[in-house]
């Protein structure tokens, strides 16, 4: 794993014939990408989305995935079952999960566990409310879900972490956070992982940011010392704009 990853993330968006066409259009866009490149795509697109990259060096993500590894949970996906199929990568925690489907800091870390213990790569979303920002405790509130998700990850497992500093105010909202104020966060984080771990394990891990990053912003945003790529909703979308944010990741 390179230490720039772009990473779409196309929430609930795309039919599979949808889907083939976007990357179709993606690929020969970031064929030369100095980062590495993943589309995070719906459950139902992972077959049509492993077949369209197939050869190319995009990776293919889920958005979520459920912590046991098989039983009666009618409507959910195992790890085990991504990781068969070819998928190198797993989104978890994202606001919206947490927001909309009940996710909590703790059912977080077991799915981070499934996914580990499946050999997926996990992007681990965290990021503070407005409100929360606003009372001045962006940087407790992200380090505990940092700390929390991480329990029992082994140093050699922080390998297969990448960690997505999403302010859940910039998120699909047009209000990016500054440069400065998603390095802050972004160098907050690492100071924490090198706190569970050690500096150089800190040093290593790819910390993206995200909340309405697009190819008008992203180049200041890429440039930041903490900032080592991007977890993109609505500009993820587009091709052309995907593609311009993946050329400013060097
Ligand atoms: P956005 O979404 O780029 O549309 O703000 C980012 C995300 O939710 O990961």
């Amino acid at each position: 794993m390179g230490k720039y990853v772009i990473a779409g993330n196309w929430k609930m968006n795309k039919t599979p014939a949808e889907a083939t066409a976007l990357i179709e259009a993606i690929k020969p866009l970031v064929a030369d990408a100095a980062c590495d490149v993943v589309v995070g795509v719906p459950y139902i697109d992972i077959p049509a989305a492993l077949e369209a990259t197939k050869g190319s060096n995009i990776g293919v993500a889920a958005q979520n995935c459920y912590w046991e590894k098989s039983g009666a949970f009618t409507g959910e996906i195992a790890a085990d079952m991504l990781r068969e199929m070819g998928v190198g990568y797993v989104i978890l925690g994202h606001s919206e999960r947490r927001t909309y489907f009940g996710d909590t800091d703790a059912t977080v870390a077991k799915r981070v566990r499934g996914a580990l213990d499946a050999g997926l790569t996990v992007i681990l979303c965290v990021g503070e409310y407005l409100e929360q920002r606003e009372q001045d405790i962006t940087a407790e509130v992200v380090a505990m879900q940092v700390k929390i998700a991480l329990e029992g990850v082994s140093e050699e497992e922080l390998s297969r972490v990448i960690i997505a500093y999403e302010p859940v105010w910039a998120i699909g909202t047009g209000k990016t956070a500054t440069a400065e104020q998603a390095n802050e966060v972004c160098a907050q984080i690492r100071g924490v992982l090198a706190g569970l771990y050690n500096e150089a394990a800190a040093k290593a891990v790819t910390i993206q940011y995200g909340g309405s990053m697009n190819a008008a912003n992203a180049a200041e945003l890429l440039a930041m010392s903490d900032v080592d790529g991007g977890l993109i909703g609505g500009a993820s979308l587009k091709a052309p704009d995907f593609a311009t944010i993946v050329a400013a990741a060097k």
